[in-house]
């Protein structure tokens, strides 16, 4: 397995409950160790662009009031196999399928609501984590 770097989002839902320290230490457990974290307030642009593969979908508008709501957590992740690592950790999208003891069955309160967000692909998280950070704020 490969060293990668992923993507992570810990959700305005998760902030507001305090569990940042709860879902940073699952990925740590893991032997995903975060190389960067800052807290940000999304702008409306910025969570559209963000999500704008997804701007078809019925659920977009209340996506992005979601993710613009109130402060998350960008943080990128390292690791062995970190891409696939990591979704194990988040588990499935949708809480009520997620697996005992992934983040989203423990923490998420519905589909929308669902705690983390997580790069699917190579492509994606080198993409998504260019779109929070600049190299310098890499120091892995
Ligand atoms: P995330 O991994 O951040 O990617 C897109 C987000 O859209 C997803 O997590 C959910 O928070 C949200 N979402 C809301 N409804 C759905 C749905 N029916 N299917 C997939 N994602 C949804």
């Amino acid at each position: 397995m490969a060293l990668e770097r992923t993507f992570s989002i810990i959700k305005p839902d998760a902030v507001r409950r305090n569990l940042i320290g709860k879902i940073v230490t699952k990925f740590e457990e893991a032997g995903l160790t975060p190389i960067a974290l800052k807290k940000i307030h999304m702008t409306r642009a910025q969570a559209e662009g963000f999500y704008a593969v997804h701007k078809e979908r019925p659920f977009f508008g209340e996506l992005v009031e979601q993710m613009i709501a109130s402060p998350v957590v960008v943080q990128v992740l390292e690791g062995e196999g970190a891409i696939l690592k990591n979704r194990e950790v988040m588990g499935a999208t949708n809480p009520a399928n997620a697996a005992e003891g992934t983040i989203r069955k423990e923490f998420a309160l519905s589909i929308g609501e669902n705690s983390v967000h997580g790069s699917d692909a190579p492509e994606t998280a080198a993409e998504e984590i260019k779109y929070f950070f600049s190299d310098e704020e890499l120091v892995g």
